[in-house]
């Protein structure tokens, strides 16, 4: 069993579409260990994108990712964090249209900026990215 974080960014959460994409993930048989609605601050953002730094897109991420309520999730299910990738999708979602019409950022997101959800890459951002957004006592065992 693996655990992956995943987030709904401002345009999904602005957008309504939540409780759909919790929803998939449920019907593709994953388990919520953890679950919160919140707002990052600008540090926060920074710090939770940190790999990104020096990337042209970092200070955009960082304002797109602070411009509203978010919500994140720790999934858990076998090879959660390769299939959860699969099912959200290429980072552009213009591109997820094209060539994963049924993936989470095809149907919810706008393009490679504002692209409806995050989740982690590999174990080792797994292994950053949940005790940044979740305590211990935040997660069911
Ligand atoms: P990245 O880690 O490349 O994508 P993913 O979210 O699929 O793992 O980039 C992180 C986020 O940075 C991405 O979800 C949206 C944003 N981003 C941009 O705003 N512009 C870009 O050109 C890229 C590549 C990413």
């Amino acid at each position: 069993m693996e655990r992956t974080l995943v987030i709904v960014k401002p345009d999904a959460f602005e957008k309504g579409a939540t409780g759909k994409i919790i929803d998939r993930f449920l019907s593709e048989g994953f388990r919520i260990v953890a679950l919160k609605l919140f707002r990052f601050t600008t540090e926060q953002a920074k710090g939770f994108y940190i790999v990104h730094k020096d990337r042209p897109f970092y200070r955009e991420l960082v304002e797109f990712m602070t411009s509203g309520p978010v919500v994140a999730m720790v999934l858990e299910g076998e090879d959660a964090i390769r299939r959860v990738r699969e099912i959200i999708g290429p980072t552009d979602s213009e591109e997820a249209r094209r060539v994963a019409p049924n993936s989470i950022r095809a149907l919810f997101g706008t393009d490679k900026g504002k692209n409806a959800v995050h989740a982690s890459d590999s174990v080792e951002s797994a292994q950053y990215e949940i005790p940044f957004i979740f305590s211990r006592l935040e997660m069911v065992e």
